[in-house]
Parts: C-alpha cells; structure tokens; sequence
C-alpha cells in the first residue's frame, strides 16, 4: 500500500485524485492534504480519509481546522504546506501557480516520487527541480494529460536515447475563443473565459486555456522534463481533445495516446507507473467519433504562446518571470481589472524588463518571481 500526499486537494486535480483513491482503496492511504483555505470541503475529506497530517496556507484556517481536529498535524503557511511534499511515498502536487514549488522540492530532495500536476512550478524552477530528482533518484511523473501522453509514448519506445526523438507534438483544445480575432477577444468577460469547451478545471487554468498561455507554459514544462529544446516542440490544436499529445522519432514515424478526456486517467498514471491498473472509466470508440481534426496555432490573435517560446529561448530567470507575471495578469483579468488581451501585453513588458540570469540559484528564481508580480 503506497501513502499518499494530496497538495490542493480541494481543487479539480485534487478532487479527481481522491475519486482515484476511491477506485483502489486497498492499494493507497491518503496521508496527508493540503489546501489554501479552510472548507466544508477540506473537512469532510479530512472525515472520509483520515489523514495523518493537513496543512493550510492561511493561518486562522489552519486554527480552525486544528479546533475541529484536535488529533490531526495541522501545519500552516507556505512552509507548512511545502513541509508535506515528500511526507508520503508518492507526493502528488496540484496547488495552483508558483505555490508549488518549495512542495516540489522537498517532494524530491526526499527521493520518493512527485506526481505533478502543478505546471507553474516545472516553468519557474523546472532546472532545479529535476536537477534534484536526478541527485536525490526521485521520479517525477506527470500528471497534465499531454506530458503524460507523451511519456507514454517515450515509455513504448523504451526511453532508450533522446537522440532518437525528432519533436514533441503537444496537442491544445484551442480553448472557447479558437477562430476568434483581436478586436473581439479584447471584450471578453471572465465569466466568458472560464467556459472551456472540453475540460472542467480551476479558474486559473481556465484562463489560461483561453489565452493559449496554458499551452505555452506546457511547451516549457515538457522541455524541462523531457530534456528538449524548444525548437523541437510542436504545439498543434486539436478541438475534439482525444489525442492527448504525440511524439514523432527520428524515422519519421508518430506515435500518440488517444483517450476520452478525463484527468483521472492521467492520474492514476502517475500513481502507478510502471503499471497499469483496471479503470472503470469511459471508453474512447473512435467509430463513435468518426472524425479527428487537427490545424496549426494562431499566434496572431493568441500571442501567448510565442512568448512562452521566447521566455523558453532566453532561459534563466524568463520562464519564471513568464509564469509569475501571467499569474499576476490572470488575478487581475478575472477582479475586472484589466482586459483579456492586457494579459500577454502585461506579461510580454515584464519579460522586456526581466533581469538576464544565465544559470539561475533557488534565490534568484524567487527573486525573479517577485519582480514579475510588481506592477508593469
Ligand atoms: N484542472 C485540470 O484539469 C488540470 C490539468 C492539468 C494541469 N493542471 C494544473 O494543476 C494545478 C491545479 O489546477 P486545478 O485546476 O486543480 O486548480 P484549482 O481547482 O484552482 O485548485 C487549486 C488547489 O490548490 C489549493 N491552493 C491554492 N493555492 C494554494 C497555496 N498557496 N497553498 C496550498 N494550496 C493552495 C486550492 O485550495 P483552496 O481551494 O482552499 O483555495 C485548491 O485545493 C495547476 O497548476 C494547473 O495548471 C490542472
């Protein structure tokens, strides 16, 4: 039986790894949970699965819950949450933005594996973090659909030499705005943003779908886990999201992994690699579907993405700074505060104004982060 730590476990990654938990009640113990907030949520989840240890980031919920739980290690604060990561044999960390990376870090730095669902912290320190697992002989196995597709399609090669792999092929849904232009994306309202046509997910993430930022930040974050340059990273819109990523070799052939959307699947990935467990989940019957289609990004109107491969280009602290300014601009689109297309325009001044570091320290990185919070 593997413990298991669920960093967010209130979120939509989070709640889907329980639903996980839930099919192999025999073969995981959850450990430990961690969320932002206090919630009916967190607590009715602290009832159903007994964890040993929570941690909340705010501290008068943190209070709250040790009032409620007397027996249960309560840790708060960002420090008290990163204290969960590597608590258990499998950390899965699903937290939303930066938040993720000290939990990553010690997830790894305890050489126990790190399911990752948390984007944000493979953009911002993806270097360090798997410099780390490699030091430490930690596993990092995705959780985001698309890198585990393409795991999965490395994995049926035999992972053999990196030489072999021509490109990476990250398929995108497009988002809700796919066909749009310029001009109508600038009237775009939050509640409008938040609708994405396949997936359900949190509002973060949502955003950025709808910008395409989301996948510009996977465009990094598979560069970072994978060891491949951006300019052997291909990003292709695929409306119908069935296949969830391809990796084409050196002979020309692709191989892909195709399955009805639902993050589950990627999860319980993550949980049991090298094996595959029974799902009762929905089968994907492509009779069914009948049509797959597949056309090239717009960077025109979606001008995220090219800057997510130029933070990529530039390196250093710039992916870091990419990912914090977006994160920042995300806050602000959905308070009303800024529009739609101010998002890339607020990250694209930080990434002018971003320091130059070539081989960036944990410091430096945070550092980095902070200036791409200040105002632009
Ligand atoms: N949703 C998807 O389908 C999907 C797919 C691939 C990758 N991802 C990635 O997975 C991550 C989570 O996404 P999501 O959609 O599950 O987000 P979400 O629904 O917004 O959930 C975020 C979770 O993180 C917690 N949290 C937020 N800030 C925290 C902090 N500073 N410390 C501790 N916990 C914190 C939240 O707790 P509270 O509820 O108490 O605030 C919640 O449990 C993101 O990085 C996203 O890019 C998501």
């Amino acid at each position: 039986m593997a413990s298991l730590a669920i960093l967010g476990s209130t979120g939509s990654i989070g709640r889907s790894a329980l639903d996980v938990v839930r099919l192999h009640r025999e073969r995981f113990q959850i450990k430990a949970l961690a969320a932002g907030h206090f919630s009916d949520l967190l607590c009715s989840q602290i009832r159903e699965f007994s964890p040993a240890a929570a941690a909340v980031r705010d501290i008068d919920g943190a209070r709250e819950l040790k009032k409620l739980f007397p027996a249960l290690d309560v840790r708060s604060g960002d420090e008290g949450v990163a204290s969960l990561g590597g608590f258990c044999d499998i950390t899965l960390l699903a937290v939303v933005g930066v938040a993720g990376l000290m939990p990553a870090l010690n997830a790894v730095r305890s050489g126990k594996r790190l399911a990752i669902a948390t984007k944000e912290a493979l953009v911002a320190g993806g270097q360090i973090i798997m410099a780390e697992a490699q030091k430490n002989g930690a596993e990092v196995l995705p959780v985001d659909s698309e890198h585990s597709a393409i795991f999965q399609c490395l994995a049926a090669n035999g992972r053999k030499s990196p030489e072999e792999v021509a490109s990476l092929i990250i398929t995108a849904s497009g988002g809700p705005f796919r066909g749009r232009k310029l001009e109508e994306l600038e009237k775009i309202t939050p509640s409008e943003a938040l609708e994405h046509p396949v997936w359900k997910m949190g509002k973060k993430i949502s955003i950025d779908s709808a910008t395409m930022m989301n996948k510009g930040l996977e465009v990094i974050e598979a560069s970072r886990l994978y060891s491949i340059p951006g300019e052997k990273i291909k990003v292709l819109i695929h409306p119908q999201s069935l296949v969830h990523s391809l990796v084409e070799f050196r002979d020309g052939s692709q191989l892909a992994q195709l399955s009805l959307p639902d993050m589950r699947l990627a999860i319980q990935y993550a949980l049991t690699f090298p094996e595959r467990w029974n799902s009762p989940l929905e089968r994907l019957d492509l009779a069914e579907v009948g049509k797959l289609e597949f056309f090239p990004p717009d960077p025109v109107n979606f001008p995220s993405l090219a800057l997510a491969y130029r933070a990529l280009s530039e390196g250093g602290v710039a992916p870091a700074v990419l990912s914090g300014a977006n994160e920042t601009a995300v806050e602000q689109f959905l308070k009303g505060r800024i529009s739609f297309n101010q998002i890339p325009r607020f990250v694209e001044k930080k990434l002018d104004a971003a320091p130059r570091i070539p081989s960036p320290t944990l410091d430096d990185i945070i550092m980095a982060d902070r200036f791409s919070r200040e105002p632009a």
